[in-house]
């Protein structure tokens, strides 16, 4: 396969501001990456809506981005919409996909009292796909689960430098640690890529014994192994950032956006 033009950039797709904890370690891996950062506010938030409905807007979507950006490589970073898409997406789109699944895998390799908790959103959590995981990965442990809308909503106003709730926070780690066996918990896995935005305050509410994991560090190891051997820009250029049309969710000020690499907002 020949290589991509050196200024094709990076594609990456949430809901919202959620995949920004994707791009940082991309960013840090692969310096003068040219990005478009891709939210779709107008479906915001991913966590309650049906899989059918997610299942046809995702990938009809990225088709469009893609369309418009001519991205050498697309990454959903976004648990959601991978757990529940990212098969379609593969099937639609004729590129390279990095999809976003919760790091069940180096919990279970972490965790010494053998209960892993899993914070994702709603539709996240109910998923066969993390059936599977937790089978193929953690058959020996408990794996257990609560889905919190909240923290993406905190997540949302955190980046905007808008208070956040503390006890949304609290009622997130509780909806883990309140069901049988939870007092045990001595990992959590973020199982939604808006969860890191707020590490500090979850850490915070889960106390110093429980570890918090995502999968953002080595999704951006993927994206540097898939795309080994391209030619890239020689300097850094500012990203764009591109946002859904939303009546009631504006893009949120470029100077949040701006220590990822972000230099432009459009709408689409
Ligand atoms: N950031 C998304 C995820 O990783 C979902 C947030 C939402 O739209 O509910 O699951």
């Amino acid at each position: 396969m020949s290589s991509p033009p050196r200024d094709a950039p990076l594609l990456f797709f949430d809901s919202g501001l959620g995949g920004l904890t994707v791009l940082g370690p991309t960013r840090a891996l692969l310096p003068t990456a040219p990005i478009v950062y891709a939210a779709d506010y107008a479906g915001l938030p991913y966590g309650q809506k049906s899989e059918a409905e997610l299942a046809a807007r995702v990938p009809a979507l990225l088709g469009r981005l893609v369309e418009r950006y001519q991205p050498r490589l697309a990454v959903i970073a976004c648990n959601t919409a991978s757990t529940i898409a990212l098969a379609h997406v593969r099937a639609a789109l004729d590129l390279p996909i990095v999809g976003t699944v919760p790091a069940i895998k180096p919990a279970a390799e972490l965790t010494r009292s053998g209960v892993i908790g899993v914070l994702g959103t709603e539709a996240t959590v109910r998923q066969p796909y993390v059936d599977d995981l937790s089978a193929r990965f953690a058959g020996d442990k408990i794996v257990l689960r609560h889905g919190s809308p909240g923290l993406v909503t905190g997540a949302e106003a955190k980046l905007r430098g808008d208070p956040i709730d503390p006890a949304v926070v609290a009622r997130a780690v509780a909806g883990l640690r309140d069901q049988p066996g939870g007092d045990a918990i001595d990992v959590i896995v973020l199982a939604c890529t808006h969860f890191p935005l707020l590490e500090e305050e979850l850490q915070a509410a889960a106390g110093p014994g429980v570890k918090l994991i995502d999968g953002a560090a080595g999704i951006a190891r993927r994206i540097a192994h898939l795309t080994e051997g391209q030619e890239w820009p020689q300097t850094a250029t500012p990203g764009i950032a591109v946002f859904t049309r939303s009546a009631d969710r504006p893009p949120p000020p470029l100077a949040a956006l701006a220590p990822y690499g972000i230099g432009r907002i459009e709408t689409i």
